[in-house]
């Protein structure tokens, strides 16, 4: 359901987005002890927990996230223009990735950089992500929600299986300086999971800095925020750039408004059968 795209080790490489050589850089790229990394499959809350580490990093005060973009204050080591930065001496660095474990740096794993890993309804993932791949430059719009839902879990997009790349990450759950969020967690209860991101990261708040980091990240604040609701695309083939919406409807469960209750039993089966191998409790859905 693609068009113009080649394959690279489970993912796809889609033309004006990255290359074989940016996802070599990735790999080979050298993770330094104080680096922060948040890891998602995409569509899972990544820009909401970049604009969370940034506030927590200001203490509470939104100058920094009103005034500079999200992907200049968290870098994505699979992008072309964040590579070309990510060379520079800046340190600690804050970086993001949709990258699967397999093609993510060796280097990490020997170091004592922090990993921040989060999931989300693998449903709602699949619905998000369907709402914005209009917006991809190269890439084939699905016909309807059916056909994309069937690509979805044969793991026929940019990043690959939402299913291998959480059942890979979950290897290092238990592994020193990896923290496992959700974004349903986050919904449920956002200051207490501050609290514990703060601890994760090493950064003590007042209450007050946390008020303001959790008013500051809401969905509202954040929509109404040009440096945190959009990513600059551009287009290979004709060198427009456009803007992309990154907030949509920030809520938990807008699945059920797309999936037909067959494909919602079918969708289970699979997910049962690919997921057997871990505890069901691991995860804030069923
Ligand atoms: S991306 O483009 O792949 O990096 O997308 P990502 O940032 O991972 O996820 C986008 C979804 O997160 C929602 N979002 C939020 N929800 C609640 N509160 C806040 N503050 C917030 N910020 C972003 C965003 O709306 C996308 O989910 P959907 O379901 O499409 O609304």
């Amino acid at each position: 359901m693609t068009d113009n795209i080649t394959w690279f080790s489970g993912i796809q490489i889609v033309p004006g987005l990255f290359t074989v050589e940016n996802l070599s850089f990735a790999q080979n790229f050298l993770m330094k002890d104080d680096d922060v990394i948040l890891v998602t499959y995409p569509r899972s809350g990544t820009h909401w927990m970049i604009e969370i580490v940034s506030l927590i990093l200001s203490k509470g005060d939104p100058t920094w996230v009103q005034t500079v973009n999200s992907h200049t204050r968290f870098l994505w080591i699979e992008d072309k223009d964040s590579q070309k930065l990510l060379k520079g001496p800046d340190r600690p660095r804050l970086l993001a990735t949709h990258l699967p474990i397999h093609l993510f740096p060796k280097s990490c794993f020997t170091s004592r950089a922090k990993i921040i890993y989060i999931i989300r309804n693998p449903r709602d993932v699949a619905t998000s992500i369907y709402h914005i791949r209009k917006y991809t430059p190269n890439v084939k719009i699905p016909k309807n929600f059916e056909e994309f839902l069937n690509a979805f879990i044969h793991g026929e997009l940019l990043y690959g299986s939402w299913f291998d790349h959480t059942l890979g990450w979950l290897t290092r759950r238990n592994t020193e300086n990896f923290l496992l969020m959700s974004y349903e967690e986050l919904q449920k209860d956002l200051r207490g999971n501050m609290q514990k991101l703060c601890q994760f990261l090493g950064n003590h708040l007042s209450p007050e800095q946390l008020d303001s980091v959790v008013q500051n990240s809401s969905f509202s604040v954040m929509k109404d925020n040009k440096m945190s609701n959009s990513i600059r695309l551009k287009n290979p083939e004709d060198e427009t750039d456009s803007n992309v919406p990154l907030l949509r409807k920030g809520r938990c469960g807008d699945w059920k408004n797309h999936f037909t209750v067959t494909q919602s039993e079918a969708f289970d089966k699979i997910y049962q059968e690919k997921m057997s191998s871990l505890d069901p409790g691991l995860f804030p859905w069923s």
